[in-house]
């Protein structure tokens, strides 16, 4: 993009700006408000057809099929690990009940990264909506509102998704800020529900998969077991095995808890009852999601790890693996969205290192490209 000054006048102005040393003075720039790109003042008559500067956020290039990001946004949005707490929010209390929920900025900062204004966001395990709450955020917090529809299958959720809204906006009215859009929660099961979505009208599906009903029932116990625990107190199994999992430290902040469906009592028993199981079902699923996904679209899942029977299990491994090998889509991307706000259990000390699980995979997938 910069020339280095071979005296066609890109970035000419830069050299205006330069401090006692000679080298280009940033704030200056800024306090003159002149567009700064990468320490450099932009001429922006200098820039392509394709792009625009875009005050206080860089220059956008309107190829970008793929975000609303400018060059400068989109470097930082490339980053592989998402180092972020995001402190209870967004009627956390409520959306709690679930125990799986994701913190709604979070997904609003995804729809940001895989989405653009206008464009239409699936979750077919919505939960209490974390990712419809997200598409939402993007109209005040982001780039502009995203459509989302939601597909869940127990009743509460659905329930507990339009009451945080509602709560939600009441806050927003008192505080004078814009309201939240609502968003289409289909209550339902999404096998049946994905029915009803036209082949490529998604351009972002973001969801959050459910677990089997083995860990169903694991979880339930050691979410409370952790709840009663303290940081920094010592849950040691002489063997080791904590019979923690990635679940286990997922209590607190805006609590991503991956409990997953720990609250949930119905459905999947017979269906998932083992890992093989729960894989073979989530890669039929996918196959039939991507047939909703537009070609230039992406596919974007949280999946936690697990540290059980003494190893860690690679379920973010497994699951991409499953889903690759069963729906046409590749992988582009394994996110890490680390928590430094997470609370340390100790479970194999002194006897076996048990990783404490303080992070989530977010798998980023591309539909393949087909000949029709
Ligand atoms: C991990 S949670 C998603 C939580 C969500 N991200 C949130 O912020 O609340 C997975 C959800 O999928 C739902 N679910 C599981 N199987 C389903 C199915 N076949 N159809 C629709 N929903 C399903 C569960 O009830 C559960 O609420």
């Amino acid at each position: 993009m910069a020339d280095e000054g071979d005296g066609t006048g890109k970035h000419r102005q830069s050299r205006l700006l330069t401090d006692d040393d000679g080298t280009f003075d940033a704030e200056r720039a800024r306090d003159e408000s002149l567009p700064v790109e990468d320490g450099e003042v932009i001429d922006t008559d200098d820039l392509a057809e394709h792009q625009h500067y875009v005050e206080g956020r860089g220059i956008y290039d309107e190829r970008n099929r793929v975000n609303d990001l400018t060059g400068k946004e989109w470097k930082y949005a490339t980053k592989s690990v998402i180092a972020e707490g995001y402190p209870p929010a967004v009627q956390h209390d409520l959306r709690s009940e679930h125990g799986g929920q994701k913190p709604p900025r979070l997904c609003a900062e995804l729809i940001g990264r895989f989405s653009k204004a206008g464009d239409t966001v699936l979750d077919p395990f919505a939960g209490v909506g974390g990712t419809l709450l997200g598409a939402s955020f993007c109209e005040h917090e982001g780039t502009g509102l995203r459509d989302a529809i939601g597909f869940e299958r127990t009743e509460r959720w659905t329930e507990i998704y339009a009451q945080v809204l509602e709560c939600e906006n009441e806050e927003r009215r008192a505080r004078g800020e814009p309201e939240l859009a609502t968003q289409e929660m289909r209550h339902g099961d999404c096998a049946d529900l994905i029915e009803e979505v036209d082949d490529d009208s998604v351009d972002l599906l973001l969801t959050d998969v459910p677990y089997w009903h083995m860990d169903e029932l694991e979880q339930t116990r050691n979410v409370n077991e952790t709840r009663e625990s303290k940081l920094g107190s010592f849950d040691v199994d002489e063997a080791g095995d904590s019979g923690t999992e990635a679940e286990d430290e997922e209590v607190t902040g805006d609590e991503a808890e991956f409990a997953g469906d720990a609250a949930e009592t119905t459905g999947d028993a017979a269906e998932t009852a083992t890992k093989d199981d729960w894989l073979a079902d989530m890669a039929t699923k996918f196959d039939r999601f991507t047939d909703a996904v537009a070609p230039d679209g992406h596919i974007v899942v949280f999946i936690g790890d697990m540290y059980r029977d003494q190893s860690y299990k690679f379920l973010s491994a497994d699951l991409a693996r499953a889903i690759e090998s069963t729906a046409p889509v590749t992988l582009a991307a394994n996110l890490v969205w680390y928590d430094p706000t997470k609370d340390l259990h100790v479970y194999g000390y002194p006897f076996s290192f048990v990783p404490s699980m303080v992070h989530q995979n977010i798998l980023v997938f591309r539909p393949d490209e087909t000949d029709e």
